[in-house]
This record gives C-alpha cells, structure tokens and sequence, in this order.
C-alpha cells in the first residue's frame, strides 16, 4: 500500500483495512465517507497518535485544518478533551461527510467538533488549549505557533512548503538544509519563550515534510489545579 498516495479513499477500498484496531477503524470510517486522499488519513493519524502520547485533555485547535480529520482523530484517542475546533479559511465543503462517517462510528464525538470557516487570525485561543496543525503551508505554520505563543498553550505543527522569503533561517544554512533551518528556528523560538520543546519525524514513506514539532509551556498550569477557573474557562468555550 502506497502511503503517500494522493488518490482519494473510497468505500470500496474498505477492505484494505481489515483489522480490528484503531487506525483500521479509522481508516474505514475515512474510506465511507469519500472524501480524502490515502496521504491524508496516515498524515493525521500519525501526528495525532504521537501528540497524544505526550499531551492530554485540553480543548483542541485544529488550525488551517482542510476537512478536519486530524481534530476528530485527537478526541478518538482522548476522550478527556471535551471538544475540538477545526479552523480553516475555507472548508471544504465535503467536511461535514468526513465528520459525519467519524460520527456515526464513534457517537460519543456528536456535538463535541466545531467547524469555523474564519481565518487563523481571528481565532480565540486559550492557555489550556491544545493548538494542532497538520501542513499549514509555509509561515502559516509561524503564524500558528505565534498565536500558541500568546497564550502559552500547547503547540504541535507539522510544517510544509518552507516559504524561505518569509521564514527565518536565521543563517543557519551554511550548515544545514534550508527548511530544517527553518524549522530548527522555529523550535529554538519556542524554547526562548519558555518551551519545552519536543522534536519527532512522522514515517517519511507518507510524506517528506514530516518534521513534528512539539511544544509546551514549561510554566503551563495543569488544569486539574484551576478548578477555580474551570466554570469561566467553560463559559468562554461555549461562547467561541
Ligand atoms: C495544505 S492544507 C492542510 C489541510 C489539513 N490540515 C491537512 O493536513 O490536510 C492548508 C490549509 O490551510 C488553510 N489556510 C490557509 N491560510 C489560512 C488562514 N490564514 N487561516 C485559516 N486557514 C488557512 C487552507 O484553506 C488549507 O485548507
């Protein structure tokens, strides 16, 4: 099975997913609704599995999210998040079949994903959140980590098409390949804002842009210590 391949998955296709696990299930859930490519469904998963394996709960932010596989993959995998937000520009518009087939295979996600067609600009983000972003192209990808940083939440990105006009190699490519000097910039940032940052690749037979970049405030509060602050927090969510 070609892993990076742009074709779109298609109900009949389910059969190449046999197994009982998770990502199978998943992926049949994917291949009903008939909306992604192939590259797609491993990109998310991948990134959402390793992101889960060190942070939890957390309202999460999929920005620049495409059709938003990636959000509903995060609260698949933990339940503690309560809801998530799929932000992009412009959805397309066979999202809602995407979320529809994931919801009808796991109903405890109704009502907990929340399309926003609004500009990463425009979007409110919280210290407790999680902000995710698969392949948001070029400084997107700093805009994203940006907005993470304005509010010390937690920030996973998975960046593609380095714009080196717009994103700092801060001269570092008389050493090392230009897009990793950009991204090696990019970790360096969060660090200096007080990350702690975590550096992983996702496999590159689905995609070469595959550097996972992970950050989280070393000052952040856990949420089990804010109780006092939890019913404000849950207002500002429900208002969003
Ligand atoms: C390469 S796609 C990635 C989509 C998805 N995350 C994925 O992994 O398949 C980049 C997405 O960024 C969105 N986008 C570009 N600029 C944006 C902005 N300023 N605010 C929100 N979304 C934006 C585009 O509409 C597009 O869906």
């Amino acid at each position: 099975m070609i892993k990076s391949s742009k074709n779109r998955l298609t109900p009949q296709q389910q059969p190449l997913f046999p197994g009982n696990n998770l990502f199978d299930k998943i992926a049949r859930a994917v291949c009903r609704a008939g909306t992604l490519p192939r590259k797609e469904l491993h990109e998310a998963w991948e990134m959402a599995k390793r992101v889960r394996r060190k942070y939890r709960g957390g309202r999460v932010m999929d920005l620049a999210c495409g059709h938003g596989l990636l959000a509903h993959i995060m609260l698949i995998l933990d339940d503690s998040s309560q809801t998530a937000v799929a932000v992009d520009k412009k959805i397309p518009l066979n999202a809602g079949k995407l979320s529809k087939a994931l919801i009808s295979t796991w109903p405890r996600l109704k009502n907990r994903i929340i399309y926003k067609q609004v500009p990463v600009q425009e979007i409110t983000i919280f210290p407790d959140d999680i902000v995710v972003s698969a392949h948001a192209c070029g400084a997107l990808t700093d805009l994203i980590i940006n907005r993470a940083i304005e509010q010390r939440a937690r920030v996973a990105v998975l960046p593609c098409c380095h714009n080196l006009k717009e994103s700092s190699t801060y001269g570092l490519e008389g050493w090392m390949e230009k897009t990793l000097a950009v991204d090696t910039v990019r970790a360096m940032k969060l660090r200096s804002k007080g990350y702690q940052v975590a550096t992983q690749i996702i496999p590159d037979d689905i995609t070469p842009k595959n550097r996972l970049l992970m950050g989280e405030h070393l000052k952040r509060q856990p949420v089990e210590k804010k109780k006092s602050q939890n019913s404000l927090y849950q207002t500002k969510i429900n208002e969003q």
